[in-house]
């Protein structure tokens, strides 16, 4: 996949209306935005197309209304959000490309901005329906994707609009693809890839993609287990996705035919049984892989681990990190989860957090600055560490 997409730089936005998709996805609690890292994160293009006086229509997603009408998804709240942010008003569109979007879009001066409805309000959304690529188009002059952690979907908002529109990337995407693009092309060596989780199949594309182009790749979480199970090793009641052992066995043999070193821990928490709820204490005890007891199961990495994993990561000059260590949710199962992100802040490779969990540790632990990029993609960036195409990337046009 070529990465090389012409951005908002590379085209004339002044004067011209520029619907700018981005993932204004932000997790909420009774009506109120709980993070709006990625709103914060879009503002560095919309601010761009605000001084160069671009007419601005936003739009994005926020949760799975599948088509229908659900208050609670409104993207009012971000609207105010990202009004306090520009110190400027945002003008809320009622519907999503209907008459009211029509008329506000027709009547858009220079440097305004008006964000749309939801678009997964409207069912032809995630079937990218070229009815309602189209009359996104209609609204606008210019296409900007801005929005990566949406990128995998191949809907009308994120890939469709593109066919009717000059389509460019705005500056989170590009930041995105040229880190991480780099990173997985031509990365610094050592290239270390520390990968949790809980399951196995999971990450399946990814642990096989990584195989081919890093020096060492760690694993640890739930789906470490497994792989201790396919080296024959007893592992009590952890998790284990039995029907994934001999794919297992594949991607060891193929490590070891590629020369790439596969790190297991060599050391595990233990505990009687899962905690429930998740944080509540539990009593833990810290023993070596080999002789996890038949009543327990591995519910983190142990200290030995931590050492040679935050080791690898010290001595690697590109570390890329998705999943967790272990349930790290619980404070005392989080202890894996905590010294990888530790060695992280710590290394002075380039590193990159890809999204979802170990982001979120990244930020709750307050390492976040002493990381290199800290992808805003959850399945984005894993579809990107498959190395799939991804069709909100693809769709854009070429340098
Ligand atoms: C995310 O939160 O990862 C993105 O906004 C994509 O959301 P989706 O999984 O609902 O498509």
């Amino acid at each position: 996949m070529n990465y090389n997409k012409k951005s908002i730089e590379d085209i004339e936005v002044a004067g011209k209306r520029v619907l700018c998709r981005c993932d204004f996805n932000v997790p909420t609690k009774d009506g109120k935005i709980t993070s709006d890292k990625r709103i914060v994160a879009a503002m560095p293009t919309i601010q761009y197309l605000v001084d160069k006086g671009a007419k601005v229509i936003l739009c994005s997603h926020m949760g799975k209304p599948k088509g229908e009408w659900k208050p609670e998804l409104s993207l009012k709240i971000v609207a105010e959000r990202i009004s306090q942010l520009l110190g400027k008003e945002v003008i809320m569109a009622a519907d999503v490309a209907g008459e009211d979007s029509k008329a506000k879009a027709a009547a858009l001066q220079n440097g305004d901005v008006m964000l749309l409805e939801n678009t997964r309000y409207i069912k032809g959304e995630t079937k990218n329906d070229p009815e309602l690529s189209k009359a996104l188009a209609d609204l606008a002059d210019i296409f900007v994707n801005d929005a990566f952690g949406t990128a995998h979907r191949a809907h009308s908002s994120t890939a469709g609009v593109a066919d009717y529109l000059p389509a460019v990337c705005g500056y989170l995407v590009q930041k995105e693809v040229s880190i991480m693009g780099k990173a997985l092309a031509n990365p610094e060596r050592p290239f270390v890839a520390i990968l949790g989780g809980a399951k196995v199949s999971d990450k399946l594309n990814v642990i096989n993609n990584l195989l081919e182009k890093v020096d060492t790749l760690i694993i640890g979480g739930g789906m470490a287990y497994t792989f201790l199970a396919a080296q024959g090793y007893t592992v009590g009641k952890s998790l284990v996705d039995n029907e994934k052992l001999d794919y297992c066995k594949e991607m060891m043999a193929k490590a070891q035919a590629k020369g790439v070193k596969l790190l297991l821990p060599v050391d595990t928490a233990v505990a009687a049984s899962f905690p429930d709820p998740i944080d509540a204490e539990i009593p833990v005890d810290y023993v070596d892989c080999t002789a996890i007891p038949a009543d327990q199961m591995g519910l983190d990495i142990g200290p030995k681990a931590c050492a040679e994993f935050a080791a690898a990561a010290k001595a690697a000059k590109t570390v890329v990190w998705n999943g967790p260590m272990g349930v790290f949710e619980n404070p005392t199962l989080a202890k894996g989860t905590i010294a990888v992100a530790q060695a992280l802040a710590d290394s002075d490779a380039v590193t990159i957090v890809g999204g979802g969990d170990s982001a979120a540790a990244c930020e709750q632990l307050g390492f976040a600055d002493q990381i290199t990029h800290i992808s805003t993609g959850g399945g984005a960036s894993l579809e990107f560490l498959e190395g799939l195409e991804l069709p909100g990337i693809a769709c854009l046009q070429d340098k």
